[in-house]
């Protein structure tokens, strides 16, 4: 008897269950530009190389002197916050995913908080490279899930100028700065977060990673001399890999949730590489006028790219359409997502 009872209020427990939705968007890009034509003037490179080896035609670059991460991932959510109507007195949780932290401690979310002034609000970095928002997106989803917190902002933030070295031809065309912020809420319908998917493999570690600067190799004369504070990546290496892991797990997704091409009304992909993201569409077979892409303007943002993809597509996204995130970076690292938009 006992044991029937338990089990009919486990069945109950499940049925409550609801999902987490996004019910916000909110993002921020520094004003200044430097497009390829600026890059011509640096390093031995044409724009026709990077507009088609790549798809990047500018990124924005944050120069203001004494500004980091945490400035850009406080300028997103500000934006979150003033765009959903939200006092920052109602949020219980904030996510960072970043690998351009303004300091290895505190956290860049610790600051961001206080910038937004989050008082005692707990908050926390995550590392997942290009991956970081889909994994954080993850994380915060079981707070929600779990019934633990009623809101949480999740930020995808990097200064990837802070680590780029501008005379480093392959590496220095790719990267720009910028932040995106989600909130996350339970769901009343069946809208929200379906199905996530994340993987990592560290044989992908030195094919793309900065070398110096952590426990390994602490800075050094010798370190800063020979230029290991900035990213090094095996672009070809990597490229193989990225191609072939976004597209898996993009269909991954599609498959455990029953979705074809048709159904799927948004692919928002990591902006690392315009082949990279062609090649994941074909794969889902969707087509190109579904897929969000904005790597022209801002280049590779790290964990920025997805949320900022969102917020330039953010008036045409309606309540009830499929949308399926896809994303690849260091680590390895990748993941997935399936998404039932919330709100028009
Ligand atoms: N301008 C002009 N020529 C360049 C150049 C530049 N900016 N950068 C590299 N080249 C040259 C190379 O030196 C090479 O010349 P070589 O054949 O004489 O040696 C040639 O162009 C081809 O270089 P390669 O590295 O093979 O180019 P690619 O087609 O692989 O494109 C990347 C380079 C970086 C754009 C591409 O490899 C890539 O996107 N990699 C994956 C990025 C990624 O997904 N990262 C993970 C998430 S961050």
């Amino acid at each position: 008897m006992i044991t029937k009872c338990c089990n009919f209020r486990a069945i109950l427990k499940i049925k409550e269950k609801k999902l987490t939705k996004i019910s916000g968007v909110g993002g921020f890009v520094p004003a200044e530009k430097l497009t390829n034509a600026d890059l011509e003037k640096m390093v031995d490179t044409n724009d026709e190389w990077i507009r088609t080896r790549t798809g990047i035609v500018e990124r924005r670059i944050l120069k203001t002197p004494g500004k980091a991460t945490s400035d850009l991932g406080a300028e997103a959510v500000k934006d979150l916050l003033a765009k959903t109507n939200t006092d920052i007195a109602e949020i219980d949780l904030i996510i960072c995913a970043t690998v351009t932290p303004d300091m290895f401690f505190p956290s860049t979310s610790n600051l961001i908080s206080h910038k937004v002034g989050g008082g005692e609000i707990p908050s926390f970095d995550i590392a997942a490279a290009c991956s970081g928002f889909i994994y954080a997106l993850q994380t915060g989803r079981q707070f929600i899930e779990a019934g633990t917190y009623k809101k949480v902002i999740v930020v995808g933030a990097d200064k990837m100028s802070a680590i780029t070295d501008y005379t480093d031809r392959n590496t220095c065309i790719l990267f720009g700065d910028g932040a995106g912020a989600v909130l996350l809420e339970a769901s009343d319908d069946d809208c929200g977060v379906k199905d996530i998917r994340i993987y990592s493999n560290g044989i992908g570690a030195e094919t793309l990673y900065q070398k110096a600067g952590g426990s390994l190799n602490p800075a050094s004369m010798e370190t800063v001399k020979n230029r290991e504070h900035f990213i090094y990546q095996d672009g070809k290496s990597v490229f193989k890999v990225a191609v072939k892991k976004m597209a898996d797990v993009a269909a991954e997704i599609m498959e455990r949730n029953n979705l074809t091409g048709d159904d799927v009304k948004w692919l928002v992909p990591h902006q690392a590489n315009k082949r990279i993201i062609d090649a994941t569409a074909r794969r889902m077979n969707v087509t190109e006028d579904k897929v969000m892409i904005n790597i022209q303007k801002y280049g590779n943002t790290t964990a920025a790219t997805i949320p900022l993809c969102l917020w330039d597509w953010q008036d045409q996204l309606k309540k009830g359409e499929n949308i399926v995130l896809a994303a690849f970076g260091g680590g390895y690292t990748w993941g997935g997502a399936y998404i039932k938009w919330a709100y028009s």
